[in-house]
């Protein structure tokens, strides 16, 4: 389930063995701590970056972060999807060098949480939902170097009858609620991962830190972080529909008028963030610019809206640069705060498809996907 504590799910402090929930530190004014994972601030975020540094970057682990070595790691490749069939027990393996010895592409994309925003649905909608309460700081932005996914693929053996492929992480199986749900792991249609989906070695120009999936990660751009398996173990590639219980049971819209086969998530929807504290305190008569970014998992932004008087009226803002699919836009409006008080700014962006925010969304049990425009609190003294 998105969020659940260690202490929940493994019934530990969170500390065990030496290895530590997350390894990189986490100052206060970068992160806001909620245990095993970590909220990065949009305050930090840097505007004139486009990308998310790694030192702020946000962690989502289900347990903890393992510390592999790179020297003895081998990635297992099998399933009836491959020429031969390799089987579990006799798996194709790839080496690191192995792995980089394919074609290298570098990728500019998001990654973000399926529960970022979830503190929303009871701020702005007085709906309880479980999990972690992320504000809007579960996502960032990298430029991620390695293989396309295609490529191990094809060098595997990959049958035109391949149908899906399932990602699994090195990380302690996952236990929640007295059940041991294995390790963390979810598939993929082999559409999308012959159409974009990288194997990642490297994070914005440096190896790929321990708590982003060391030595080896997946990126599925555009789709839910879920999807982006850490500390990738093994690849199956299958020619029946796989599952896992986090395709089948978490990471899918349940509860509310949900159906209950709603089917798994995927891509991300329309979101907006100012670069300012929750409750950032600005100064009366002075002007400022305000600056923000908004993004889709699945198209560019076409234009984004910024209220500065709770949703009365709304402008236009200047987008900074190009925008492009899984890539946010950053725009900036100025702003004379002329009361003292505490006040709302909105931002409401409209992605190529027409996809725009919405006033509010529907309620679901675990409190995923909160795509509404969000009411930041700033206060004027
Ligand atoms: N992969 C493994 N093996 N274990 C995990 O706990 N968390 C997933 C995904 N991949 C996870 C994982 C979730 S829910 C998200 S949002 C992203 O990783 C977070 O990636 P990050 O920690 O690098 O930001």
């Amino acid at each position: 389930m998105d969020g659940q504590r260690p202490a929940a799910a493994d019934g530990s402090d969170g500390e065990r063995g030496g290895a530590a929930r997350i390894v990189k530190p986490r100052p206060a004014e970068l992160f806001i701590d909620h245990d095993n994972n970590a909220e990065m601030r949009w305050e930090s975020a840097e505007n004139q970056r486009f990308a998310t540094e790694n030192d702020r970057f946000f962690v989502r682990n289900h347990t903890r972060t393992p510390l592999i070595d790179a020297a003895s790691y081998r990635l297992r490749v099998f399933g009836d999807g491959l020429a031969g069939a390799p089987t579990r027990d006799e798996p194709l393996l790839m080496s690191l060098d192995d792995i980089a010895a394919l074609p290298s592409q570098r990728v500019t994309s998001l990654l973000e949480c399926t529960g970022n925003g979830r503190a929303l649905f009871d701020i702005q909608q007085g709906m309880t939902v479980p999990g972690t309460p992320w504000l809007l700081g579960g996502v960032g932005m990298a430029t991620w170097g390695g293989v396309r996914l295609s490529s191990v693929l094809q060098h595997a053996g990959l049958r035109p009858d391949a149908r899906d492929v399932m990602a699994t992480g090195l990380d302690d199986p996952y236990i929640h609620g007295g059940i041991n749900h294995g390790r963390v792991r979810r598939p993929i249609p082999v559409a999308k991962a012959l159409e974009d989906c990288l194997l990642v070695l490297e994070m914005n120009g440096e190896a790929l830190p321990p708590d982003h999936g060391f030595p080896l990660r997946l990126l599925v751009p555009g789709w839910v972080g879920i999807a982006s398996i850490k500390w990738l173990g093994e690849l199956e590639v299958s020619t029946k529909a796989l599952r896992s219980p986090w395709n089948t049971y978490w990471y899918r819209m349940t509860g509310g008028d949900y159906p209950p086969d709603s089917p798994p998530l995927t891509e991300v929807p329309v979101r907006s963030a100012f670069e300012l504290a929750w409750r950032a305190v600005l100064p009366l008569g002075e002007p400022v610019i305000l600056v923000g970014r908004s993004w889709s998992g699945a198209a560019a932004i076409e234009h984004v809206e910024v209220s500065l008087d709770g949703g009365a009226t709304w402008e236009p803002t200047q987008l900074q640069g190009p925008s492009s699919r899984n890539a946010w836009a950053r725009w900036e409006v100025p702003w004379v705060p002329t009361a003292a008080g505490e006040h709302h700014v909105l931002a409401r962006a409209t992605d190529t498809l027409g996809r725009t925010q919405p006033d509010t969304v529907p309620f679901n049990n675990e409190g995923y996907l909160f795509w509404a425009v969000v009411r930041h609190p700033v206060v004027v003294v």
